[in-house]
């Protein structure tokens, strides 16, 4: 069982600037929530309950303030800043110690991630013993995202980062499963032409010793990019629409902490008074009376 996870929240957010000059991209709203709650939710979803979260330099204080250490969620939370954005695999590096003897999953900070049985079919990932395994979702514009052609089984045959010729419309979306030899390969690696090492490379490694696999999230499943400001308002469109009609939350990490019994009502008593008066604390109150 994978029991580490990463969240990648750092970058430069330089396409949605003038927002991201002082606040962090992953701090940002998707509807309710600040974004880094999604990418959270999906890791406590999959069981994961030791997690470090990778910062920007300097932005340390800001993701502490909405998210101090994790005992309000009964979980294990813990940050390192990352000096410049070097690349995903950048990650392996930096949380060397972190995750130590073990295997480890990584989700990047700015993915969304909703859907029928997503919960069963992430707990069955963490279940990787050895090589590496990638989420895809078929999307429209592959050409924007890591794509990767796949044979009738599913097994992949090749893999290319944003490829200007048409390779598959399988997108290999920011969630991974590594065993523990990711740190070793992702030291290794050397920058592209972009001066950043690429989780393309990274992932190649595996695949050469036929040990990547492919987890498809189908039709039925939602995966959405937050990497532009249209899609923050289209990601906060889609969670509005679902919380609106069900009355149900996306990403409400207490709830999720909760039905794990990771935590009792007290803690919620007391992220209630974390939060203040508002919409999220209202929902917080429901689940102390048991009416979701
Ligand atoms: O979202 C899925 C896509 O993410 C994949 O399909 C691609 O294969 C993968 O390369 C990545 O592509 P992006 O173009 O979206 O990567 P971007 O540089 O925008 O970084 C994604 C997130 O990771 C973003 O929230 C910032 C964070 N990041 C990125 C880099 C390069 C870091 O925290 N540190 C970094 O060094």
């Amino acid at each position: 069982m994978i029991k580490k996870g990463i969240i990648l929240a750092g970058g430069k957010g330089t396409r949605m600037s003038p927002l991201t000059k002082a606040v962090n991209k992953q701090l940002l709203p998707i509807y309710d929530k600040p974004l880094i709650f999604y990418p959270l939710s999906i890791l406590m979803l999959a069981g994961i309950k030791d997690i470090l979260i990778i910062v920007n330099k300097g932005q340390l204080n800001q993701y502490k303030k909405i998210i101090p250490n994790g005992n309000n969620l009964g979980i294990k939370i813990s940050y390192l800043e990352q000096t410049k954005p070097r690349g995903l695999p950048d990650a392996f590096v930096i949380g060397e110690k972190f995750i130590g003897k073990e295997n480890v999953a990584m989700i990047l900070g700015d993915n969304f991630f909703y859907g029928q049985s997503l919960t069963k079919q992430l707990k069955e990932n963490t279940k990787l013993k050895k090589g590496a395994r990638v989420v895809l979702h078929k999307v429209q514009k592959p050409e924007s995202f890591g794509v990767a052609k796949v044979d009738k089984k599913n097994k992949i045959l090749s893999i290319k980062e944003k490829p200007k010729k048409y390779l598959s419309d399988l997108a290999i979306t920011g969630l991974y499963f590594f065993d523990n030899k990711v740190i070793n390969y992702a030291k290794k690696l050397k920058p592209s032409k972009r001066n950043e090492v690429e989780i393309v490379d990274l992932l190649n490694f595996y695949k050469k010793k036929r040990q990547l696999s492919a987890d498809i999230i189908g039709r039925g499943g939602a995966w959405l990019d937050t990497g532009s400001i249209e899609d923050f308002y289209k990601t906060s469109a889609f969670v509005s629409a679902i919380e609106n009609r069900q009355g149900f939350k996306i990403a409400c990490i207490e709830e999720i902490a909760l039905n794990n019994s990771w935590i009792d009502k007290s803690h919620i008593k007391k992220s209630i008074i974390f939060y203040g008066n508002c919409n999220y604390s209202s929902y917080l109150k429901k689940l102390l009376n048991g009416k979701k």
